[in-house]
């Protein structure tokens, strides 16, 4: 059981999570999503809850004031809450990182709009994640790739949990061997033999082998990572 709480201007974004997978987990009250809209945190009469850059520039900052408010608000409730600030200055997210988060009661994913944070929101939270080196207009896709990738994670989420240490980067260094399923010949292209085999041995050590040569070829920044483990 894990709670996330996303703090963002656009909660109605999160209904993406009311299906599949995740949306399967909530049903069966294997996790709970709870969004908590940033602008009823604003201030003044408008709701403020960005501004204009100190020393000038273009675009707009969101200010610290309301993302304080509302995660002292998520915090007061909840004990033991990792706070998490959506922004591509973060870590990497790997998913070394993920099995970390899914090891907390619950997350707050802080998802941001305009053109960054105010700097002093940094201190606010407890990690900042990327999930990727491009630039969004918003935190709020990221905040999703992060309640997704944590939540299959979760005793009871998957319903095959062997799928689990099998899939790419179950060590995080090893992409997935090729798959196949019927027909056995599609447009001229034949299931390799050996998968047609019964021979479960030689089966394994092939998938082995795809694997280790996927990722060498692909991903040659994993294949050295893992030479070095
Ligand atoms: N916000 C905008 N771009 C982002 C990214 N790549 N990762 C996390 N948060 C973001």
């Amino acid at each position: 059981m894990i709670e996330f709480h996303v703090i963002t201007l656009f909660p109605a974004m999160f209904a993406a999570l009311e299906h599949g997978l995740v949306g399967r987990a909530r049903a069966r009250g294997l996790i709970t999503i709870t969004t908590h809209d940033l602008r009823e945190y604003g201030l003044g009469a408008y709701r403020q809850v960005d501004d204009t850059p100190y020393g000038g520039g273009s675009g707009m900052v969101m200010r610290p004031e309301p993302i304080a408010a509302a995660l002292d608000a998520v915090r007061a409730g909840n004990r033991d809450l990792c706070a998490l600030l959506m922004t591509p200055q973060g870590e990497p997210l790997t998913q070394t990182i993920v099995r970390e988060l899914a090891g907390h009661h619950g997350l707050i994913l802080i998802a941001g709009r305009y053109e960054g944070f105010d700097e002093r929101v940094r201190s606010l939270v407890d990690r900042e994640i990327s999930i990727g080196d491009y630039v969004l207009s918003g935190g709020e896709l990221p905040a999703m790739v992060v309640v997704e990738a944590v939540a299959r994670l979760l005793p009871g989420v998957l319903g095959n949990p062997q799928s689990l240490t099998e899939e790419s980067f179950a060590d995080a260094t090893l992409l997935e061997y090729p798959q196949y399923t019927r027909p056995e010949e599609f447009r001229g292209m034949r299931v390799p033999e050996v998968l047609l085999s019964g021979d479960h041995g030689r089966i394994r050590r092939w998938r082995e082998e795809q694997a280790r040569r996927r990722t060498a070829t692909r991903r040659p920044d994993l294949s050295a990572r893992r030479e070095k483990s």
